[in-house]
C-alpha cells in the first residue's frame, strides 16, 4: 500500500504530499486496497465462521460500509456504536450488542434494533428480561464469561483476567445459564468471551476456548444449546516489524480446538469471532505537518497531530513507525512531539529519520485502529478530516471539525450576561 516515488511517500497511487495539500494535516488517510485484503484473508481463514467486525476501532462509516458488504456482522459497545453500524449497513441479525456497563435506555434501544445481547452480569439479564416482557419480545443473549486467561499483552488492553471489570467469572457461568432458563423473554444462545487486545500469541486464544468448550459441555446438560461460541477480538498486528501472527495462523491454531469441541457437543453451534485491529489498524496512516524543530539536549521534532488526534503512544506507551514522507536522506535522531500542552504528548522517542525541518511531512503508520475513534477535542483542537483512497483517487470521508464544532453544544446561561 505503500511505495516512495521519487521520494515521495505514495499511498496506493496517490502521493502523501498531494494529500496534505489538499486537504489539510492532520489527515488520517486510509487504503481501500488493504482493508480488502485484511477482509478477504479473514473470510478465507475463518470460512464457515461468523465474523463480526468490532466497531470501536474505527468508526468511520464509508470505512464500515466496505466491511459490512463483505458479509461481515458487528461488534457494538453501545447504543452509538450501534446507531453508526446500522447506517453503515451492518444487518440487525448479524450486531452483537457487547458492553459493561448498558443503561436501560441503551437496552431499549438494542431490543427495538432487535439486536443480539452479550450479557455481562445478572442485573443485566433481569433488565433485558424486564424490558423485553414489557415490548413482548424474546431476546437472544450469550453471556460474556471471564476465562481467566492471561493475554501475554499491555495490563490497559488484557481483558480476559479475574481482576477484569469484563464478563462473569467462568465458574459462576454454569450458574448464570441456569437463571436465564427460568426467564421468558430472554434465550440463552451464546457464549461469549475476549481476552485482551493486540496479543501476539495464539495460545491464549487456544486456551481460552478450550475452557469455553468445557463449560459448553456443561450447559448442554442443563438444558442451553448454543448457537454461538464468539472468542471475540484481540489478534495483535506488526507494529514494530517483528512478525505477528495472521488471521491464517490463528485459524490452523483455534480450528481444530472449535472441530473437538463441536463434536462434544449436540448442538449444531458455530465460531464467531471480533476482529477489529487486525482489520483496520495497517490499513491507515496518520499525516502530520512539522510546525518547529528544536535542536539541543535532545532533538524534537513538533509536529501538528499529538495525543488528540493519536492516543496510542501515550495511553499504552505503544510503537508506530514513523516517516518522513516528503524526501528521504542523511538520518539523524529525534523525538517527535504533538501539540499538546502536556509532557506526556510524544507520539514516538528517539527515531532515526532524514533531517526534518519545518514544513516537512511526517507519517505515523499502522494508525487504522484506535486512532480517529479515540481522538479528542483537548485543548481546543478540533478533531482532524479522514480520507479514503482508491487507486489514483481519494475521496474525503470524514470532514475537519471546525471551532464551531467545539462550541457547538455549549450554552453561557442567560443569567452570566
Ligand atoms: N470484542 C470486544 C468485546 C472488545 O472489547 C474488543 C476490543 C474487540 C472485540 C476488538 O479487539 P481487537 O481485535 O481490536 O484487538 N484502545 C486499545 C485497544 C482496546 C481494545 C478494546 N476492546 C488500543 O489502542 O490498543
Amino acid at each position: 500500500m505503500l511505495s516512495r516515488r521519487n521520494h515521495i511517500l505514495f499511498i496506493e497511487d496517490v502521493s502523501t504530499t498531494y494529500l496534505a495539500e489538499k486537504f489539510g494535516t492532520p489527515l488520517y488517510v486510509t487504503s481501500k486496497k488493504k482493508l480488502e485484503e485484511n477482509i478477504e484473508a479473514y473470510k478465507k481463514a475463518f470460512s464457515g465462521c461468523k465474523l463480526l467486525y468490532a466497531v470501536k476501532a474505527n468508526n468511520n462509516l464509508a470505512i464500515m460500509k466496505i466491511i459490512a458488504k463483505n458479509g461481515f456482522g458487528a461488534d457494538v459497545f453501545s447504543a452509538g456504536e450501534l446507531y453508526m453500524a446500522l447506517i453503515s449497513g451492518f444487518k440487525s441479525e448479524d450486531i452483537l450488542f457487547n458492553g459493561n456497563s448498558k443503561s436501560d435506555e441503551e437496552i431499549r434501544i438494542g431490543i427495538d434494533a432487535k439486536v443480539k445481547f452479550s450479557v455481562d452480569s445478572l442485573d443485566e439479564l433481569s433488565t433485558i428480561n424486564e424490558i423485553a416482557k414489557e415490548k413482548g419480545e424474546k431476546v437472544e443473549i450469550a453471556f460474556r464469561v471471564n476465562p481467566d486467561i492471561d493475554p501475554k499483552t499491555h495490563p490497559k488492553i488484557a481483558t480476559g483476567l479475574r481482576e477484569s471489570k469484563f464478563g462473569i467469572q467462568i465458574e459462576d457461568a454454569k450458574k448464570a445459564y441456569e437463571v436465564a432458563t427460568t426467564m421468558d423473554n430472554v434465550e440463552a444462545k451464546g457464549i461469549h468471551f475476549h481476552i485482551g487486545s493486540q496479543i501476539l500469541d495464539t495460545s491464549p486464544f487456544v486456551e481460552a476456548l478450550r475452557k469455553v468448550g468445557k463449560l459448553a459441555v456443561e450447559l448442554e446438560d442443563i438444558g442451553v444449546s448454543l448457537d454461538f461460541i464468539d472468542m471475540g477480538g484481540g489478534l495483535g498486528i506488526d507494529y514494530e516489524q517483528k512478525g505477528a501472527p495472521s488471521p491464517f495462523d490463528l485459524a490452523n491454531a483455534v480450528l481444530p480446538v472449535f472441530e473437538e469441541i463441536r463434536r462434544d457437543l449436540r448442538s449444531k453451534v458455530s465460531l464467531w469471532l471480533e476482529p477489529g485491529r487486525s482489520i483496520v489498524g495497517n490499513t491507515t496512516i496518520l499525516l502530520t505537518r512539522v510546525n518547529a524543530v528544536k535542536r539541543g539536549f535532545k532533538n524534537f521534532v513538533a509536529v501538528d497531530a499529538g495525543f488528540n488526534t493519536l492516543i496510542r503512544p501515550a495511553m499504552y506507551g505503544s510503537y508506530h513507525r514513523v516517516l518522513v514522507a516528503n524526501k528521504e536522506g542523511e538520518e539523524e535522531v529525534y523525538t517527535i512531539v504533538g501539540p499538546i500542552c502536556e509532557s506526556g504528548d510524544i507520539l514516538a522517542r528517539d527515531r532515526r529519520l532524514p533531517r526534518i525541518e519545518k514544513g516537512d511531512l511526517i507519517a505515523i503508520l499502522d494508525a487504522g485502529a484506535y486512532g480517529f475513534s479515540m481522538s479528542s477535542q483537548y485543548n481546543g483542537r478540533p478533531r482532524c478530516a479522514e480520507v479514503l483512497v482508491e487507486g489514483e483517487n481519494a475521496s474525503i470521508i470524514r470532514e475537519r471539525e471546525t471551532f464551531g464544532d467545539l462550541v457547538s453544544r455549549q450554552k453561557i446561561p442567560e443569567w452570566l450576561f
